[in-house]
């Protein structure tokens, strides 16, 4: 048996190790604290303070006045749904008539697109290509800032591997790994170089932290989590989101461990403040302070002030609750007038660093709004985007693309021709006459082709005269496209889901439209995971969509003909039934592994169900083939100062080009602490002609090799490691192994 070699000493203790230190400029840091030497301390807790400004301009704006009041006295800092250039500059005007001028935050939840939609954040996870996600957060961040947004509540950053919760939608998955390379890539997009360009919005990173882990999968439950868990999983993606620069955090509505996340200072001063140096600032949640209070973490509305504005939140969003008792608890003696400074000087600074004080209107031009909102980039980019978001999860004999130019293509379903539900939750855009919808997207596409159309009926329920009105349908066409899934919404904020199999008659819809004998194409849409497992073991082909925006029905229809080679890849495991939940990948081995023997009584299995997923995470088909070969480690001992390259031939057997991402996962045999049987390291997505090969490696250095061990400090312990090359998690093409033979390889991370 191998023995390993057990760490002896870490070099970096916990507190204090971590991060790059966010760089302030010097000047504006100075201006900050000149300004703040001029505030009064009501002026300063105003600058804690946002509002919701929905409706607060044009005719309704008399209902607001007193909103309207304390803008003009220097009592808000932010305000949030108030958007559009025309909107923002009549509201900043407002700010611009208090004693100091000091200027709104316009902020909005800037999700998947502002004016154009593009696809919803857990479907371009799914393309894992990193470009093209950040050129989504850029062209959504451009459009907004043109509309007098400077801040968008995104990227939500949590990982989640329970498809219940109806937020997994939001987020990039269940992977830690891809989960933090998607943060840095939306950041970047979102804030460009640098903030202060009117085509970049400053970035959040939400919600700190664990809100992801949401027990049963009900939004807004308490969150009980080990913290080497918390470590090892939810927080890295936070962790590159503060180390590209999110100029803000968004704490959570749950509790972690039984502290709500908005009174915890561990998170946000232990963790966030101090140990990662972080110099943005933190916006509680929507009125996520006030909920202290219905928790029973605090006896009022001025004990939950005091119990977050000393852990570490901020601003205080819609809650009124800083606004209203701060001052008394700085006059008490209860909160030091220093905590409210280092709060009112992070928010000022980046007001600074977006140029508002040079010119609060500088987002607000209207001329420069319409012409980015009417520019057709944006829609030629949605569609790109959508494209690539799509996962082909089946194509028996090669069922797709349909190249028949002389095919009837009969299209039913409930989700044909809908267009609100492309657009999904955290649509920012309420016109949904730009969406394009499936049967858009087929008729526009099919020329000579002709196409049938019937709905079947509604998510929710079929009739059996809408059965048979879209079994005729089918029967007079060469090939089904059928349409499944959930409405828009099912999935998002508090639509989580108790049941993730098809709602409503959809299965009947399927066998009744399965029994004409026609080949069916199913095209599954949904924010989530869903079960459908007769769907999967039936259908002729399986397309899933997710919610895919503006462009959805073009990028669908440039699948369905061969214009466009899916080449998506599951971000997120799909189960066989509810009981498997949460089910992820890079689970730990356990003492009595189901290895696929017959017996299965004790062993790690369900006597009434399979372990494996439905479809497992990095999973989906290209209408290519690829092979993997040649694998070569170009040693097989490090050190920790070493790197070991892996190269491998990845080729493309078939007739089309196509892209494949090709994953690295890493197994450490042995070490202090039970460790995943993989774990995703490294992916490159590559795009091969017919015929053609490539040559493609990876890079493993130490910083590949380590975790976080059980007193929570980042390492690599010596020992073998196992590699493993794939086109899924679940399917590994080449393996090989290595030594690192360092008794001692922890650092700084
Ligand atoms: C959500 C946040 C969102 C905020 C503002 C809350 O209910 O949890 O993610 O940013 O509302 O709309």
């Amino acid at each position: 048996m191998f023995v390993r070699r057990f760490i002896l000493i870490f070099l970096i203790a916990l507190i204090g190790s971590m991060a790059k230190a966010q760089k302030q400029d010097p000047t504006i840091v100075n201006k900050v604290n000149l300004l703040l030497k001029r505030m009064t301390l009501e002026e300063k807790i105003g600058q804690l303070n946002q509002y919701t400004g929905k409706a607060m301009t044009g005719p309704a704006t008399a209902k607001k006045n007193d909103l309207q009041t304390e803008i003009k006295n220097g009592w808000v800092g932010s305000m949030l749904n108030v958007k559009g250039a025309k909107n923002t500059r009549e509201v900043q005007e407002m700010a611009m008539q208090s004693r100091l001028k000091i200027p709104l935050l316009f902020s909005l939840d800037v999700i998947h697109g502002y004016q154009t939609t593009f696809p919803i954040p857990l479907a371009e996870a799914a393309s894992w290509d990193l470009d093209a996600i950040k050129l989504s957060a850029h062209l959504a961040a451009r459009e907004a800032a043109a509309s007098g947004i400077h801040w968008t509540f995104a990227p939500m950053v949590d990982i989640a591997r329970d498809p219940r919760w109806g937020r997994i939608m939001e987020g990039a998955g269940e992977d830690p790994y891809l989960g933090s390379r998607i943060a840095e890539a939306r950041v970047k997009g979102f804030q460009g170089e640098h903030l202060g360009g009117t085509d970049a919005v400053m970035a959040t990173a939400k919600h700190f932290a664990a809100y992801g882990a949401a027990t049963a999968g009900r939004d807004y439950t308490g969150v009980e989590m080990s913290e080497h868990e918390l470590w090892q999983t939810y927080l890295p993606p936070f962790k590159a989101a503060a180390n590209a620069g999110a100029a803000t955090f968004m704490n959570s509505f749950n509790t972690l461990n039984g502290i709500p996340a908005t009174g915890n200072s561990y998170l946000l001063r232990d963790i966030l403040k101090k140990q990662w140096n972080y110099r943005g600032f933190v916006v509680s949640d929507w009125n996520s302070i006030g909920e202290m209070v219905i928790w029973g973490y605090a006896q009022n509305a001025k004990d939950a002030a005091l119990k977050a504005i000393t852990a570490g939140s901020d601003m205080d969003m819609e809650g009124s609750i800083y606004r209203k008792n701060l001052v008394a608890l700085v006059n008490e003696g209860k909160v030091n007038v220093a905590l409210i400074d280092d709060a009112v000087k992070r928010i000022l600074y980046v007001k600074y660093e977006l140029g508002l004080f040079d010119d609060p209107y500088k987002f607000c031009d209207e001329a420069r709004e319409q012409k980015v909102l009417n520019d057709p980039n944006n829609v030629i980019a949605a569609r790109t985007v959508a494209e690539k978001s799509i996962v082909l999860l089946k194509n028996e004999q090669q069922t797709l693309p349909l190249t028949n130019p002389k095919q009837t293509i009969a299209l039913i379903g409930p989700l044909v021709k809908t267009k609100r539900d492309m657009a999904a939750a955290w649509n920012v855009n309420m016109d949904t006459t730009a969406i394009v919808s499936l049967y858009d997207g087929i008729t526009g596409a099919a020329k000579t082709q002709k196409v049938l159309y019937a709905s079947g009926g509604s998510v929710q329920h079929s009739s059996d005269q809408e059965i048979a009105e879209a079994v005729a349908v089918a029967a007079k066409a060469d090939v089904v496209i059928l349409t499944l899934g959930e409405s828009y919404e099912m999935s998002g904020e508090s639509k989580s889901r108790a049941n993730i199999e098809l709602p409503g008659d959809q299965v009947k819809l399927f066998n009744a439209i399965q029994q004409t004998g026609k080949p069916v194409i199913v095209v599954m849409m949904g924010g989530r995971p869903l079960i459908f497992n007769q769907i999967a073991d039936q259908a002729s082909a399986i397309l899933y969509t997710w919610w895919l925006g503006t462009e959805a029905g073009n990028a669908i229809a440039d699948v369905v003909f061969g214009k466009y080679n899916p080449a998506g890849k599951l971000p997120v495991s799909f189960p066989r039934s509810m009981g498997q939940i949460p089910i992820f990948y890079s689970q730990t081995n356990t003492g009595r592994p189901y290895t696929n023997q017959k017996a299965k009584l004790y062993l790690s299995s369900y006597i009434d169900e399979e372990n494996t997923p439905r479809y497992a995470f990095g999973y989906g088909l290209s209408y290519t083939n690829f092979s993997y070969s040649d694998i070569q480690l170009s040693k097989n001992t490090i050190n920790a100062a070493d790197s070991i390259t892996v190269t491998f031939k990845l080729t493309n057997t078939g007739k089309y080009a196509g892209e494949e991402v090709a994953q690295l996962y890493l197994r450490d045999d042995v070490a202090s602490m039970v460790r995943p049987v993989k774990e995703l390291k490294d992916f490159k997505k590559v795009m091969l002609q017919p015929g053609e090969s490539k040559t493609i490696s990876f890079v493993i250095n130490k910083e590949k090799l380590s975790f976080y061990n059980q007193k929570l400090v980042w390492g690599a312990e010596a020992g073998t490691f196992q590699v493993m090359i794939g086109s899924a998690s679940d399917d590994i093409r080449l393996k090989g192994s290595f030594e690192l033979i360092d008794q001692l390889t922890s650092h700084n991370k």
